[in-house]
């Protein structure tokens, strides 16, 4: 049997190389107690102004949802493709979610590769837009100078011409982009998702309001080292 440190680092090598990965046999509480003995920092993404180190997501309808939130716009109905965590100036790079139960409604995971260079990936890293976070805001790209991806229309407001054109190409990219379909189909499975480099969504939870995910967002410090035998885990 794995160690949960061993699994731990499996999940983010193969979050890293292949975008997203999974375990089984290991809950987010024990990753999280090795997250914090070992090599990288969690990093809380806020649902509001006290939230735990895992969350617990459960689908929000409208009148329910905090305010700039998908569930405000969206509420238990199929959400847009995004990120998590948009609205903090350092968003986290890996999410990890667990679902204890079966669901049939899906995660749904979209790879975002590099923009060409060109005009649109001048557009991608210099068309600003306004990110809502908290009480003030602040004005960010879609894409870094790193590569990392930043995408939440929930959050994010095109405040130029050049945000503007993203915007756009992201609604095409999300209805044409053919994402994948993630299933619960195993209980307590863990999922690990590249946060910089994959949109993530969940379906249409209008049947199955009472599905319960848990979440745990950490920004990576310092990534595991590739073993020389590693075999990828990605789904
Ligand atoms: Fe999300």
């Amino acid at each position: 049997m794995k160690l949960a440190g061993d699994v731990l680092d499996e999940l983010l090598i193969g979050a890293r190389d292949n975008g997203w990965a999974t375990a089984d046999g290991v809950s987010l509480a024990q990753l999280r107690s090795d997250a914090g003995r070992l090599r990288f920092h969690v990093h809380k993404v806020r649902t509001g102004p006290v939230s735990p180190e895992i969350d617990v997501l459960t689908p929000t309808p409208q009148d329910k949802a905090a305010a700039r939130s998908l569930s405000a716009v969206y509420g238990v109905g199929p959400q847009p493709l995004h990120t998590d965590g948009a609205h903090h100036e350092d968003p986290p790079d890996v999410l990890f979610f667990s679902c204890d139960e079966v669901s049939a409604v899906p995660t749904l995971l979209l790879p975002m590769a590099r923009p060409a260079s060109g005009p649109l990936g001048f557009d991608f890293r210099h068309g600003l837009f306004t990110v809502a976070s908290g009480k003030g805001g602040f004005l960010a790209p879609a894409w870094t100078q790193a590569g990392k991806v930043r995408y939440d229309p929930g959050c994010m407001t095109a405040a130029d011409d050049r945000a503007s054109r993203v915007s756009k190409f992201m609604e095409l990219r999300l209805v044409d982009g053919s994402p994948t379909p993630f299933t619960w189909d195993t209980p307590g499975r863990v999922l690990a998702i590249n946060n910089r480099t994959v949109l993530h969504a969940r379906g249409d939870a209008s049947s199955e309001t009472d599905r319960v995910l848990k979440r745990m967002a950490v920004r990576v410090h310092t990534w595991p080292d590739t073993p020389t035998a590693q075999q990828g885990s990605a789904s």
